[in-house]
């Protein structure tokens, strides 16, 4: 059995910079034709200046492959001169509330006081993507976070808001209430709950961020995914960390999952007999909400057993040493 994958896009990737972007860069740009790349560098994608250097860098890093680099920027207090000279350049404007994550500490501190910047992105047209976790307890941060989400799609109702890699069956609902939200869900997540990562041995290689929650959850996200919600799109979150960060003391919150998404949604979905809605969770639904034309790149799948190298590189990817029953066979562009 094959399937072919018309322009797969990843709507959430983290790249890195220098030595760990050449690593991980070209999965991503195998298997993809375009992905949102974060801005969450040290110093995060503020200027013009660092986003071209940026752009310039993962064209470098992923060549010869056919891959588009989606740029985002960091969100802060902007001036409209400063958003119109960066719109063309850019396919939104990230929020991270500071220090939620991996290098956000640069990030939001009062999300009222962020307002008029939004009201700025929602007159010049540009998507605002954001990591919706509050300070609280660590498996009630999405969920706190809810009612920001519904006070912006409520006062943005032209604005569309991006609720990334969400975790909880109460996002889902979410998006079906505001019709200018969207979500991205990530593989992890559709696969794991918080047992997989803390309920026996614990395996940091899981530990991202937001953390995987309930049973309950994970059904829900897996649910509106094989369902193919229109505004659900398919972002891995993909976050590689070195081997020495992760398996330490102090882990660092990410899972490395590029090189293995399209093969495991493909399981996913065949397991589910959902294989005819794979195409608009990786492609159709994020041109819809984006507006984006879909790029000349196919990728084809073929149910074959295929194991998971141990390591790219100096980092553990989702699924290491398992062995997955569709692989990639061919990629034109
Ligand atoms: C991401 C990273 O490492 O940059 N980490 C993660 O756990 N997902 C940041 C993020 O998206 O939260
Ligand atoms: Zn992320």
């Amino acid at each position: 059995m094959e399937i072919r994958l018309h322009s797969p896009l990843d709507m959430h990737l983290h790249l890195r910079e220098g030595a760990m972007l050449r690593t991980v860069a070209p999965w991503s740009a195998r298997d993809f034709a375009a992905a949102v790349v974060m801005p969450n560098l040290v110093p995060p994608v503020t200027s013009l200046e660092r986003l071209t250097a940026y752009r310039e860098a993962i064209g470098a890093a992923v060549a010869p492959h056919h891959f588009t680099p989606l740029m985002t920027l960091f969100l802060q207090p902007y001036s409209e001169a400063t958003l119109s000279a960066l719109r063309s350049q850019i396919i939104g404007v990230k929020l991270y509330p500071e220090g939620v994550t991996t290098n956000s500490a640069g990030g939001v501190s009062d999300l009222t006081a962020v307002e008029p910047t939004l009201a700025l992105l929602e007159d010049l047209g540009i998507p605002l993507l954001v990591h919706g976790e509050s300070h609280g307890f660590v498996l009630d941060r999405e969920a706190e976070f809810l009612p920001i989400y519904e006070r912006w799609a409520q006062r943005f109702p032209r604005l569309t808001i991006v609720m990334e890699h969400i975790t909880t069956a109460g996002a889902v609902a979410l998006l079906d209430r505001y019709p200018n939200l969207a979500a991205t869900v990530t593989l992890h997540h559709l696969m794991i709950t918080l047992d997989d990562m803390a309920g026996g041995l614990l395996n940091p290689h899981l530990f991202c961020k937001p953390i995987a929650k309930r049973p309950e959850d994970r059904a829900a996200l897996l649910q509106a995914a094989l369902a193919a919600h229109p505004r659900l799109m398919f972002g891995s979150d993909s976050a590689p960390h070195p081997i020495e960060r992760k398996e330490a003391a102090g882990c660092a919150a990410g899972v490395f999952s590029a090189p293995v998404c399209l093969p495991l949604l493909a399981e996913l979905f065949a397991h589910h007999g959902a294989l005819d809605r794979l195409q608009a969770f990786v492609s159709d639904n994020a041109c819809a909400v984006y507006g984006l034309t879909p790029l000349p790149k196919t990728v084809t799948l073929r149910r074959m057993p295929w194991q998971v190298p141990d390591r790219y590189g100096e980092v553990v990817p989702f699924y290491a040493g398992k062995t997955v029953d569709w692989a990639v066979v061919a990629r034109d562009s």
